[in-house]
């Protein structure tokens, strides 16, 4: 827990979140942070708040009280996202302050009345709406629907640049010593930006449109520094914007020439076959990841098909359909809208055979627009006609991926 100045009579508290489902779906290997903002002008202001994952609101009336604020003086609260995450704790904080007013778009509006019977004290803003603290902050919001719910504002304080974008420019991962993303070493930057694409393609990955519609919007405002309601502080926002651009375009693809092989097996048959694909991979001077399923979570699948253009799908059939495990991934991977994909796909069956036959439909149905090169099905274990067949295929597929990227840089 910390509670640290960023900007002139700007703070931030921040809260590490671990050892929980994110959403209660979404699997955070390295944590999260939960980011609330003070603005203290001759009037005071809090920007999105804590969940109840950890006791607050006491968590925050602790922050509070290192910046020696009462929470009886605050006069405004901004609910920039109406998701509990920034704002389950509400209900707690209006037994201590009754007097607080909301600023909040319409859609939240209705949200507070639905999630938390709050119907008083709200003020709705719009686009180019401002609201003046004193002391020079005037704060002025933007809309920015879908990123991550349709209520979705950014609010930014004119005094300090500093855009308050909630759910957008976020990402998992603890936060350190510095809450400040230039401060991170090369190497911490990196394990961030794995974080950064896992936040974004497991909670704003279907509304990617909008996240790249956000990111222009927010490219015309004054912005010196933005302060995300996850993750670290950019004080180069170019940096997280130009992220979040290109993040947002590998949904569509083509993403980067990278390869995701995911896999699951029964009894060992399609194992076989998948250690045979690695080798031919490894000779094909590709970067590729590999994921078995179910012992790899659908986010952490996810997030490596997400930059990748080539996917290789290795399951078994399971009863004249697909591998069960495999097949709820990829039902997930359609929801997330990973799209216009390059896909080999290889797997073992032994009664009947079935499996290609559901990954056809899975893609059809979610309008996934996969384009395969021919499948391998092979009875039992593969022999030697299936694994050149499966080396024949990989290999196309590398020479695609390799020619679609060459194409687009
Ligand atoms: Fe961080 Fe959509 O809530």
């Amino acid at each position: 827990m910390n509670a640290k100045s960023i900007a002139e009579e700007t703070y931030v508290l921040s809260m590490n979140v671990e050892d929980i489902l994110f959403e209660g779906a979404w699997e955070i290997p390295n944590g999260v942070s939960i980011n609330s903002y003070i603005i203290k002008g001759e009037k005071t202001a809090v920007i999105d708040g804590f969940c109840g994952w950890d006791g607050a609101p006491e968590t925050l009336f602790t922050l509070l009280s290192q910046i020696n604020i009462n929470p009886e003086s605050i006069e405004y609260l901004i609910i920039n996202h109406m998701e509990p995450d920034h704002s389950g704790w509400i209900e707690k904080f209006k037994l201590i302050n009754p007097n607080f007013k909301i600023l909040c778009s319409k859609k939240a509006q209705d949200l507070l009345a639905a999630f938390y019977g709050q119907t008083e004290n709200i003020t709705c803003v719009k686009d180019g709406d401002t609201v003046d603290l004193g002391d020079g902050h005037v704060l002025s919001f933007t809309e920015i629907p879908n990123v991550h719910w349709p209520d979705t504002i950014a609010t930014l304080d004119t005094a300090t640049g500093t855009l308050f974008s909630c759910d957008a420019f976020g990402g998992f991962g603890k936060i350190g010593s510095s809450i400040f993303a230039d401060d991170l070493d090369e190497n911490e930057l990196k394990k961030y930006e794995v974080d950064t694409i896992r936040y974004f393609s497991n909670i704003l990955g279907t509304f990617s449109p909008q996240a790249k519609k956000a990111v222009l919007k927010c490219e015309n405002l004054p912005v010196k520094m933005i302060a995300p309601g996850h993750g670290y502080i950019w004080r180069e926002p170019g940096l997280i914007m130009d992220a979040y651009s290109k993040y947002a375009d590998y949904q569509k693809g083509p993403a980067k020439e990278e390869i995701t092989l995911v896999w699951s097996s029964m009894y060992g048959m399609t194992e076989k076959a998948v250690q045979f694909a690695v080798k031919v991979l490894e000779s094909q001077n590709i970067k590729f990841h590999i994921h078995q399923v179910p012992e790899d979570s659908w986010g952490t699948v996810i997030t490596s098909a997400w930059t990748s253009t080539g996917l290789i799908l290795a399951m078994p059939t399971y009863e004249f359909k697909m591998f069960p495990p495999m097949a709820s991934t990829l039902e997930e991977m359609g929801k997330k809208k990973i799209q216009n994909r390059k896909v080999f796909s290889f797997g073992s069956y032994g009664w009947s055979g079935g499996a290609q036959k559901e990954l056809a439909e899975i893609t059809t149905r979610l309008g996934m627009n996969w384009d395969f090169v021919e499948p391998v099905e092979f009875l039992g274990a593969p022999g030697e006609e299936e694994l050149q067949k499966i080396e024949n295929g990989i290999i196309a597929l590398v020479n695609e991926v390799k020619a679609l990227c060459s194409n687009n840089k």
